[in-house]
């Protein structure tokens, strides 16, 4: 540890002139990008010595950005209803700790009750330490919803909506010191609503989006795995994660397509597991036996919290790493 503090003094020197000409200890980088000179580095331990020793603006430099290298994401799969917000309230914390998590987008389009979502369910998976939330087909199950539609900004409906639909399909979400992330909502047409076409609806502005930033998260909430794969092949090198969401059963085809896009098919829900895709099982047979409407409870054994996470280059937005997650309560 002396060493690190040693090695940003040392830093600190060199940057004291006009202009950074640092360059080449263990780990530590510069690039020059957007008219700006990037220190970088691609130990995340070193790196936070840096970023505490440079937090004083005496030691930044107007043309100098320190970022890691790396962003590690965590996406987390649709929550259903109050084990799932129990799961994301509980797990996180530890998920954020173990994985040096910068940033944590969930699917909470089953958090209330397991169908749909509303300011307080909402603002639960905020204060557990989810930064944006996206949503799928049980968008409009809770009226109340309308309310996170007008004035949350960062909560997402799917992009493809008809125009004037409320709400947002993609923003750009940024922390002081972390890099700018977007995040973009899609919904699938096979076998679903016959929404606008995805694929057109996400190349009509992916060109816009990727001028503010190269780091680009897509949840695709879809029901065919055709369609799925797809589009991230239709995506591929031009967004960092695509990832699927809404069958509620996780895929273990997590890769990393020759572009540089992460890939999953689904990556499940978070909730109870002895259930019917988080709902209770009795009811959901008896439907299927009786074809007449039941109601269907939220389950609530056997609790886990599905994800997955993904390393992105800072820079260039490709992805190096994906995993998938599957943390019990
Ligand atoms: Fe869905
Ligand atoms: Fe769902």
């Amino acid at each position: 540890m002396e060493d690190l503090i040693a090695g940003s003094l040392h830093c600190q020197t060199l940057f004291s002139k006009d202009r950074p000409i640092l360059l080449s200890f263990d780990g530590l980088g510069y690039k020059k990008y957007h008219k700006k000179t990037l220190l970088y580095s691609t130990n995340p331990i070193f790196h936070l010595q840096l970023a505490h020793h440079f937090s004083g603006e005496s030691c930044l430099m107007s043309n100098l950005d320190l970022m890691l290298a790396v962003m590690k994401i965590l996406f987390i799969g649709d929550v259903v209803g109050r084990p799932g917000r129990r799961a994301v309230r509980e797990c996180l914390p530890r998920l954020v700790e173990r994985h040096r998590l910068d940033m944590v987008i969930a699917n909470g389009e089953n958090s209330a009750g397991g169908a749909g979502i509303t300011p307080s369910t909402a603002r639960e998976l905020y204060e557990a330490g989810v930064d944006v939330i996206t949503t799928g087909d049980h968008l409009w199950d809770q009226r109340e919803v309308i309310g996170l539609l007008k004035n949350e900004p960062f909560f997402l409906r799917p992009l493809n909506y008809p125009e004037g639909t409320p709400g947002n399909g993609w923003l750009i979400w940024g922390r002081q010191s972390s890099s700018k992330v977007a995040v973009l909502n899609l919904q699938g047409r096979t076998f679903m609503a016959q929404l606008e076409n995805p694929f057109i609806a996400v190349d009509r502005v992916l060109d816009q989006i990727r001028e503010q930033t190269s780091i680009v998260v897509v949840d695709f909430h879809a029901e065919a795995s055709s369609e799925k794969i797809a589009m991230g092949r239709f995506l591929d090198g031009r967004v960092s994660l695509l990832v699927g969401t809404h069958t509620h059963v996780p895929t273990a085809d997590e890769q990393i397509f020759p572009g540089g896009t992460a890939f999953l098919s689904d990556v499940g829900f978070t909730g109870p597991q002895q259930s019917v895709l988080g709902r209770e099982i009795e009811p959901v047979i008896r439907r299927f036996l009786t074809s007449q409407p039941q109601r269907f409870g939220v389950a609530q054994k056997d609790i886990v919290l599905h994800g997955v996470t993904v390393e992105v280059d800072n820079l260039t937005g490709k992805a190096q790493s994906i995993a998938r997650i599957a943390e019990p309560l």
